[in-house]
């Protein structure tokens, strides 16, 4: 039976071991969207991951959602993003990159000349932006119009292409969590009528696009992609998601893409529906399972062969030894809620490594 602390050959990396560190946003880039020093000893640490995931990163200015998050579309950014791969290079580890576009998940005062965020339908999310001066309501998004959307798919193939000079192993393009792809593949965020709406194969388009160009810079083994068939986080919905993902997942095993990855169930409530068994079958290549999992559930999903890699989000951030910790049952660090989004060093580099001193917490 596979075990979670073998090697796993993804395409033409050999990783060390089956837990993936997931993407994980942390808010702590400059004024300029370029990762700090600190971000480069926050993934260093946790280079014993077989795979790092980096925090969603915008592939331009038109992108952006979040305060400080990190972007990869100017010269400054990719030098500050090739420093954190060397320092993973150099303790052993890969590092993926995931390529982020938010659409209606944004807020005018996020965007260049406060613009109004878009979306494939002016449908607003329910629920408050993070801006730099507190939470404000979403808006009503702006319906991007057909010609549009060439220009969106372009900033793909240069943030891919800066991707590739900054150092990374491969990308992983963001189709999740209710960001601009998903807002495409979902019928409850996209009703358009003209060939990017309507029937799975218009909603995948804008994928299947982005896609095309990111491999014309990537060899497909290289590119993973994020799925979230069910997840209601950022006001999203599909009427039939085990169908309509079923035919997304289907198309994509066609691409020979390093892997699919499934943010499974809800991440709220961790509820789940979809049949992800079913929908793994419908994958020919690797499959990394995510939400929730911790290390019993890890380990039989690799026996089982429901998962051939698993990423875990929260463990990871707070335990940068957790391969090791998993492996031979040492207690874990808790994360600290209050430090998750933005701030300094403390709570991102300062969680500490397991030492034989180190008092077990109760539980
Ligand atoms: C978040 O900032 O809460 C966030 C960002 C990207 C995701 C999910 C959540 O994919």
């Amino acid at each position: 039976m596979p075990s979670l602390y073998e090697p796993y050959a993804l395409s033409d990396l050999t990783l060390s071991n089956r837990l993936v560190m997931a993407p994980l946003t942390r808010n702590r880039a400059d004024e300029e969207n370029a990762v700090k020093p600190m971000t480069v000893t926050y993934y260093q640490q946790r280079a014993n991951a077989g795979l790092i995931i980096t925090e969603a990163t915008q592939v331009s200015p038109d992108g952006v959602g979040y305060p400080s998050t990190p972007g990869i579309h100017s010269a400054e950014q990719v030098v500050a993003w090739q420093k954190v791969t060397e320092a993973v290079h150099a303790k052993g580890g890969h590092i993926f990159l995931q390529l982020w576009y938010c659409g209606r998940i944004s807020h005018p005062s996020l965007l260049p000349n406060n613009a109004t965020p878009v979306a494939p339908s002016a449908i607003q999310p329910e629920g408050d932006a993070f801006t730099y001066s507190g939470l404000q309501p979403f808006v009503m998004p702006r319906a991007l119009q057909t010609d549009e959307i060439p220009g969106i798919v372009a900033q793909y193939k240069h943030a891919a292409q800066m991707a590739k000079s900054a150092g990374f192993d491969g990308v992983e393009v963001h189709g999740a969590n209710g960001y601009l792809i998903d807002q495409f593949l979902r019928d409850g965020s996209n009703q358009r009528t003209d060939q990017y709406g309507g029937s799975v194969e218009n909603r995948m388009r804008l994928l299947n696009e982005v896609l095309d160009v990111v491999t014309e810079v990537w060899p497909a083994h290289r590119v993973g992609v994020r799925l979230t068939p069910e997840n209601s986080f950022n006001s999203m919905s599909d009427s039939d998601p085990q169908a309509h993902f079923g035919y997304f997942v289907a198309q994509l095993s066609r691409r020979g893409l390093a892997y699919l990855h499934v943010l499974e169930g809800d991440m709220m409530s961790k509820t789940r529906q979809v049949d992800y068994r079913a929908l793994r079958n419908q994958f020919a290549g690797t499959y990394m399972a995510n939400n929730g999992y911790d290390r019993e559930r890890a380990e039989t999903a690799i026996a089982n062969g429901d998962a051939d890699l698993v990423a875990f989000g929260v463990p990871f951030l707070a335990n940068p030894d957790l391969v090791r910790r998993y492996r031979d049952h040492l207690p874990l660090n808790e994360a600290d809620q209050n430090t998750l989004y933005g701030g300094d060093e403390h709570g991102y580099t300062d969680y500490p490594f397991y030492t034989e001193s180190t008092v077990a917490e109760p539980g």
